[in-house]
């Protein structure tokens, strides 16, 4: 598994009824399988854009592409780009609390089908990877933050998605154990390499990523 590249290319967007843009003509290029920070005060555009990448929101011009291919129009056609390309964890991983660890792991992929036994293994791969191994049958109400987090980065990559959007995933931890599950995104990373942009109002993290793109900035 390694991620594509991402192109994204003179990026407008407005929100309607906004007076000013998020994003007026905004440019980059991470290569594949790159680990890249993305840093900027509140409300400069960290989760528009990551938005906008995994065509959850619209923009007015600009084209965003992955491996080449533009980000699709369409509702469809956005539904399979999502789940064939995207995985997104947030500041509050959001797992379904009445089911257990490895039943959230399951769900993305039985919107696709069958669970098959290589993804059981699979599942058991990636939890292994981040120390939870032993804690698949328990419930999220039964984890600690720091668990819950890291339960929350693997479900992004059940589905081995070309790009790994992260919005703050450590942003709601304390500081050792925002350490803790960084360490772990890193390993997750390595092994995998998916194409990632991680959101962090921390700089002592954003500089341990491949590279930082700062928002707001010219
Ligand atoms: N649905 C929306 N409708 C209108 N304006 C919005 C909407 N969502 C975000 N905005 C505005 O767009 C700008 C960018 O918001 P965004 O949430 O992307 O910022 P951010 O960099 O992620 O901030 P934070 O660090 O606080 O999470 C802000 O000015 C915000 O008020
Ligand atoms: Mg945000």
């Amino acid at each position: 598994m390694i991620g594509h590249p991402l192109s994204i290319t003179g990026l407008h967007k407005t929100y309607p009824g906004n007076a000013h843009p998020v994003f007026d003509g905004f440019s980059i290029e991470v290569e594949a399988g790159s680990l890249c920070a993305i840093v900027g005060v509140s409300g400069v555009g960290k989760t528009t854009l990551l938005n906008c990448v995994a065509g959850l929101d619209h923009w007015e011009s600009g084209i965003i592409a992955v491996g080449g291919e533009p980000v699709p129009d369409g509702a469809e056609a956005r539904a399979l780009y999502r789940r064939r390309r995207v995985g997104l964890a947030f500041q509050q991983p959001h797992l379904l609390p009445e089911f257990t660890v490895r039943e959230n792991l399951r769900m993305p992929l039985l919107i696709d089908g069958e669970v098959t036994p290589e993804a059981e293994v699979w599942i058991g791969q990636l939890l292994s990877t981040v120390g939870l191994g032993d804690l698949g049958e328990r419930l999220p109400g039964q984890l600690s933050g720091g668990e819950a987090a890291r339960v929350g980065l693997v479900r992004a990559l059940v589905r081995k998605p070309t790009l790994w959007l992260l919005d703050e995933p450590t942003g709601n931890l304390d500081p050792a154990t925002a350490e803790e599950v960084f360490g772990f995104l890193l390993g997750l990373h390595a092994e995998l390499r998916p194409t990632t942009l991680l959101v962090t109002h921390n700089p002592g993290l954003a500089e341990r990523c491949m590279r930082t793109v700062r928002l707001g900035c010219v």
